[in-house]
């Protein structure tokens, strides 16, 4: 992959006029509530590893980067009401099915409108598969986290790559790729598979990447 963005032109660019389209495409897909639904069972795993991670949120600032509905960061709000909890998404009809107890933030984390160290933690979740500009992505989520806060992201392992229809825009990761990119602003950078169910092992598909800043 390095030589080939070297040959043929490097990282793809998030132009305007792509972040549109994937604005729109996923503005449209709020209506389709069952494939992007708006809750999720705090049981699976992906959750609970975000909860784990992140610790008592309580009384802190936590946010969901690429949020879509909001449906982990309605399980942070309603388990730790005083937990503050951001709600970023570029797709602002996303954004109206997350729960009005989240500030929400329409936008895209490739420029995330935080300051330096605003959270005490953050975390994405199937979200920076979309990013197209991946590094810039990384460095701005990792930017807008203070010293010492952590980081989850949950995405898909390239080597599982054609399991389903993706857009031409959809990238993902190489366990040792995303931990490399991490690693460049944060230490302690670790990866695991993870599966939806603790009694199921995991297939591979879905990754775990883990980070303090
Ligand atoms: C598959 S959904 C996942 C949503 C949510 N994280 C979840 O697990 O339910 C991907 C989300 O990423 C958002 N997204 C795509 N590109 C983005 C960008 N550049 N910045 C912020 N959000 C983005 C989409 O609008 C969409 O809501």
């Amino acid at each position: 992959m390095g030589l080939l963005k070297k040959l043929f032109g490097g990282e793809p660019r998030l132009t305007p006029e792509l972040e549109r389209r994937i604005r729109e495409s996923f503005d449209r897909d709020s209506a389709d509530e069952e494939h992007f639904p708006s809750t999720i069972d705090p049981r699976i795993q992906h959750v609970q590893l975000i909860l784990r991670y992140l610790g008592d949120p309580g009384g802190r600032r936590v946010l969901d980067v690429g949020c879509g509905k909001g449906r982990f960061a309605r399980v942070l709000k309603e388990r730790y009401p005083d937990a503050r909890v951001t709600a970023m998404d570029l797709s602002p009809a996303m954004l109206g099915y997350a729960p009005s107890a989240l500030l929400r933030v329409a936008g895209t984390m490739t420029a995330l409108p935080f300051a330096d160290g605003a959270f005490d933690g953050a975390y994405a979740t199937e979200s920076l598969e979309h990013a197209v500009e991946i590094d810039k992505a990384v460095a701005e989520i990792c930017r807008v986290v203070k010293p010492g806060g952590r980081i989850v992201v949950i995405d898909k392992n390239s080597e599982h790559w054609g399991r389903f229809k993706t857009p031409e825009w959809e990238r993902w990761f190489r366990p040792k790729e995303l931990e490399r990119l991490l690693a460049k602003h944060c230490r302690e950078v670790a990866s695991q598979p993870i599966s939806y169910w603790e009694d199921v092992a995991p297939d591979g598909l879905f990754v775990a990447w883990t980070a303090v800043r």
